[in-house]
């Protein structure tokens, strides 16, 4: 889809308020300021501030108050007029201490509070990569409209979301924050959820600021080792990596967080030319960036900087406006009054950077309402719409991956007695998935307690955890694994027990939420401790057996085949509700892979918009071992329904560079109940100025078909929308080419149609 025209349609989603976004607005009054009264109360703030406070603005603190010394340490700073802005406070009444101690400095200029408002807040939603498996931008969006208004109902101003970091590596642990391997797709929840969280302008009711992060290129560290280096090509750079920042910032992103690592050897937080030459000169983003925390501090780590002040100078030249800082001595903006004092940084530059963060204050209204009702704050979180929502983004997020002789959904009139098997059925933590802060572990739904609720007294549930699994061990937001405790198989054989008594078995395996999220990577996609073990054993019974696999990677069951299987990934507050309206056939599944699922972890890193070099490629299996093929393909799931996709028409075979190509299909639902299908669209240039990927997707759309229906599936296609980056002239070219177009429902397409475009010619120095 063209950006423009996903983020029309985003918009048009907002004018239809949800009921959510309603009750929003009801419960505040800000309206949109203009650009000019922002200006004229930034000003007159600006004149009256000295070098010190103006440092302090712009200076962000970590509040992580499990580390009560920690929490003193801020509190100090931000009593003394160091502090802009915090980080990680999480309930209405330390918020509002805090704020109060800041009313009080000389300028009593309040806080903009920040948090890590990744996928919910107190209600849970399923990780991002679930949502942008869910192929659906639209649920996306509404469930980061109801994680914003949990969180500014309790003080919150700012996320540090979406994460808009591609993964093409799932050994790295953050692929879970982010929307899976590709650009198109991950342009979409990128504007999905900045909508979702800003609303239609920043500083509206009920919203937050979206921060896009991980500015960039986060996702391409070597080995899938989380901070280590990147070295990307720019034409893999512009090409994959930046499209759904420069998408985000399209949309109104009103924050982006740079990036800890080094972007082929210059640190993306010292990187004038990210920050200041492709951020603000050619994308023109108006709003501020702030450092990932302490990577400010970390340019000397890089051996980039000498020391602190030259840290903070480096920073700051570069395009950072706010620092954010470790708990510990990691604060470098601290030395900002000296270094403007001895001429080493223009004042003007200060200034720059202190105006984009009062602006962002200004809009948010923190001014008029530093304070927040802990009534009225309790009330939101309390909302049950919800958790409907919750309930409603985990059941359009599972991606069934197989269903031999229609296992599922399973019979509910002829069931008599299910086995809940596994470390992860009943596990509140895991449920919820990483980078959670704010949830009622006694409100989650596990899958075991969304079944028996479902199932109520006429079916039998028995429960075995199976095996064990590392618990996160204390609240420390990067816990330390404690070691699975020793397993001696006992367990393993009452779930085998079980399961012989049982009509089927469910299993729920994959891997506590402790091993991913940032600071979590995995050498391995095999199930951890003796998970692999237990499925072989409850298969070796020959009862039925449905998988669940409740992990944010492509794991590996080493041939195992279970009748069924459905990746749940970590489905939020709602999840076992929602697993348990899919399993019971009430909502068929119809989410699709976000990446590509491998056939072991040897084959990594692996995407379907690769270049191909040989013409033998496709034809040799060029590993000894295996086929180059995926296990299951980008863009695929299966729902309880099948689908027939037919009859492609363009609408023109040829189009100039300021054309639209129209191209449509029939979509039938050829099965029995209705269901879902995402119908993709991708195309392949066949010649340029550069090599072309094998495909590229370029358009989707999920489409909900009663049994025996028909529906035309139609996309636009701008040219523009194939306009790419070349290595070989170094800048964006929209060539005249012949294209191959694909439609279907996974990235192996099989139905083609071809065109040409009238662009410039290919130039080849
Ligand atoms: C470090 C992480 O990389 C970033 O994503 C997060 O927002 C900050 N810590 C704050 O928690």
């Amino acid at each position: 889809m063209h950006a423009s025209l996903k983020i029309n349609k985003l918009r048009r989603l907002f004018v239809g308020l949800t009921a959510v976004a309603a009750a929003a607005a009801a419960t505040s009054s800000f309206a949109q300021l203009s650009d000019d009264a922002v200006r004229a109360r930034v000003d007159a703030l600006m004149a009256r501030m000295t070098l010190e406070e103006k440092a302090g603005q712009i200076t962000q603190h970590f509040v992580f108050q499990e580390v009560p010394k920690e929490e003193e340490r801020a509190a100090k700073e931000v009593a003394a007029g160091r502090g802009g802005s915090v980080l990680l406070l999480k309930t209405a009444a330390d918020i509002n201490r805090f704020q109060q101690m800041a009313l009080k400095t000389r300028l009593g200029i309040p806080l903009l509070v920040g948090f890590d408002v990744i996928h919910g807040f107190h209600t849970v939603m399923p990780v991002p990569l679930a949502m942008a498996a869910s192929w659906d931008p639209a649920v996306a969006q509404e469930a980061q409209a109801v994680a914003a208004r949990e969180a500014r109902a309790v003080g919150i101003h700012w996320t540090f979301a979406p994460n808009v970091d591609i993964g093409r590596d799932a050994r790295w642990g953050r692929t879970v924050e982010g929307a899976g391997e590709d650009p198109t797709l991950g342009s979409a929840m990128a504007v999905a959820q900045v909508q979702g969280f800003q609303g239609p302008y920043i500083g509206a009711p009920g919203r937050v600021i979206a921060g896009p992060k991980h500015f960039a290129g986060y996702g391409a560290s070597i080995g899938g080792r989380d901070y280590d280096e990147v070295d990307l090509s720019d034409s893999q750079l512009w090409n994959v990596y930046l499209k759904p920042f420069k998408a985000a910032v399209d949309a109104g992103a009103g924050n982006i967080m740079s990036a800890y690592m080094g972007l082929n050897g210059v640190p993306a937080s010292g990187n004038h030319w990210l920050l200041t030459e492709v951020l603000r000169k050619s994308w023109g983003f108006k709003g501020f960036v702030v450092t990932d925390a302490g990577a400010a501090f970390d340019l000397t780590t890089h051996g980039y900087t000498r020391d602190k002040p030259e840290a903070a100078r480096q920073a700051l030249l570069a395009g950072v406006d706010m620092e954010m800082t470790k708990p510990f001595d990691s604060q470098v903006f601290a030395h900002l009054p000296e270094l403007v004092s001895k001429g080493e940084v223009p004042v003007a530059k200060l200034d720059e950077a202190v105006r984009r963060v009062l602006e962002a204050k200004v809009r948010m209204g923190v001014f008029e309402k530093p304070l927040v009702d802990e009534a009225e704050a309790a009330k939101v979180l309390a909302d049950p719409a919800h958790r409907d929502v919750a309930r409603r983004a985990a059941e359009r997020s599972f991606v069934l991956l197989r269903n031999e002789k229609q296992l599922l959904p399973l019979k509910g009139s002829s069931l008599k007695s299910v086995a809940v098997i596994g470390p992860l059925a009943d596990s509140a933590v895991d449920t919820v998935g990483p980078w959670i802060f704010a949830q009622n572990d006694a409100e989650t739904v596990t899958v075991l307690a969304g079944l028996k609720a479902k199932l109520g007294n006429k079916v039998k549930v028995d429960y075995s955890p199976g095996v064990s699994m590392p618990k996160r061990a204390n609240k420390s937001i990067f816990p330390e694994p404690k070691p699975v405790t020793v397993d001696d198989g006992k367990e393993i054989a009452r779930a085998v027990q079980m399961a012989k008594q049982s009509d089927v078995a469910v299993l729920v395996l994959g891997e506590a939420q402790i091993m991913s999220g940032e600071n979590a990577s995995r050498s391995s996609f095999d199930l951890p401790g003796r998970q692999q073990e237990l499925l072989a054993a409850v298969m070796a019974t020959g009862k039925p057996v449905v998988v669940l696999l409740m992990s944010a990677r492509p794991l590996d069951l080493k041939g195992l085949a279970p009748q069924a299987l459905m990746q749940i990934w970590y489905p939020g507050t709602q999840g076992g509700a929602a697993v348990a309206n899919v399993l019971l056939g009430e909502v068929s599944p119809g989410g699709k892979l976000p990446f590509t699922w491998p056939r072991n972890i040897g084959q990594v890193p692996l995407h379907y918009a690769h270049l191909q070099s040989h013409f033998t490629h496709a034809m040799t299996e060029r590993y000894w071992n295996e086929p180059n093929s995926p296990l299951y393909p980008f863009g695929f799931g299966l729902s309880y329904s099948s689908f027939e996709i037919q009859d492609l028409m363009l609408s023109q075979p040829s189009l100039k560079a300021s054309e639209t190509l129209k191209v449509s299909v029939k979509l039938r639902n050829t099965g029995a109940r209705k269901a879902d299908e995402v119908v993709q669209l991708y195309v392949r240039q066949k010649a340029g100025s550069s090599a072309r990927p094998v495909r590229e997707l370029k358009a989707f759309r999920r489409v909900s078909l009663d049994a025996g229906a028909t529906q035309t599936v139609s996309f636009d296609l701008p040219a523009s929308e194939l306009q790419y980056w070349s290595a070989a002239v170094r800048r964006f070219v929209l060539e005249t080419a012949d294209f191959d177009v694909f439609v279907g429902n996974d990235a192996t397409a099989k139905l083609a149609g071809k065109f040409q475009l009238e662009g410039e010619a290919i130039a080849r120095p």
